[in-house]
């Protein structure tokens, strides 16, 4: 399973990328919020253009999708080809994200929007990573309409059926793959009973017919999580850096560490230390 940061801050993305471990980076607006604000409140003033060219450089040529902020295929046709020409030059690794349905009220009025606009980006040879992917069928109208990257935001899943249940939560805590179970039923939604499940219809749907397009976890938000979603099939999960940093953690690792450090003899150090006599 490929492993993307879910980051838009410069320096966590050259940590990251440092390793031979990154596959890949997602942004949207949220998480170019966030890093624009850590900067403000450095006192640097923002050139977004030449920010947005480190990043696609520190990413060492691995896909970096950029999100468009439009909500009409119109909007979202124009931003996608203007940003990926704008960018593309810079790393060529530039992958242009769309919301499946852009819609803003409940009435689905530009339900179509999304999916023409990925045709006609596809269309023009442009890489397209499809998010905001609640429901496999969302994810298969994604992959039909020829997004190479789907996204279903796991983490968002339990955090509905938790809030919906008037469950209390930290964003971090683990929730079961197979569903919470009350005294007489699993919680779910709409037939989804975790995130991880999420992720597992969609693999599973994309295995049977074929489907070539990628599905990428997203809105993970621990390392369990992770395990569980490349059993679930996911090709791809886009992690923040501190569940990136936990994928590497275990208490046992730390005790064996300590007790190897302590154990260590002087001939033993002098030899692995270069200090032969
Ligand atoms: O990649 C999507 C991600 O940024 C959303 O994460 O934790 O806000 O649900 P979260």
């Amino acid at each position: 399973m490929k492993i993307f940061i879910d980051s838009a801050k410069l320096e966590e993305i050259e940590k990251a990328a440092c390793c031979g471990i990154l596959d890949g980076v997602t942004t949207n607006p949220s998480l170019i919020k966030k890093a624009a604000e850590e900067l403000k409140e450095e006192g640097e003033t923002i050139d977004m253009e030449g920010y947005i060219r480190k990043i696609l450089q520190a990413a060492r040529e691995v896909p970096v999708s950029l999100e468009v902020i439009g909500t009409s295929y119109r909007e979202m046709v124009e931003e996608g080809k203007r940003l990926f020409e704008l960018f593309s030059p810079v790393a060529g690794n530039v992958y242009v994200k769309i919301p499946v349905n852009p819609s803003l009220g409940s009435h689905g009025e530009a339900a179509f929007d999304g999916i023409h606009a990925i045709q006609e980006l596809s269309r023009s040879g442009i890489p397209v990573n499809c998010t905001l992917i609640f429901t496999p069928e969302q994810a298969l109208m994604a992959a039909k309409s020829g997004a190479r990257i789907v996204s279903p935001f796991a983490g968002r899943v339990d955090d509905y059926i938790r809030a919906h249940h008037a469950i209390s939560f930290e964003k971090s805590d683990y929730f079961p793959t197979s569903g919470w179970k009350t005294e007489d039923a699993v919680l779910e939604d709409d037939g989804i009973v975790s995130g991880v499940d999420l992720i597992r219809q969609c693999a599973e749907i994309f295995l049977r017919f074929g489907i070539k397009s990628e599905v990428l976890a997203a809105s993970l938000r621990n390392p369990r999580q992770v395990r569980e979603v490349a059993l679930a099939g996911a090709d791809i999960a886009t992690l923040p850096l501190s569940v990136i940093e936990r994928l590497l953690v275990h208490h046992q690792t730390q005790e064996g560490m300590a007790r190897f450090v302590k154990d260590i003899i002087p001939e033993y150090a002098d030899l692995a230390r270069g200090r032969r006599k």
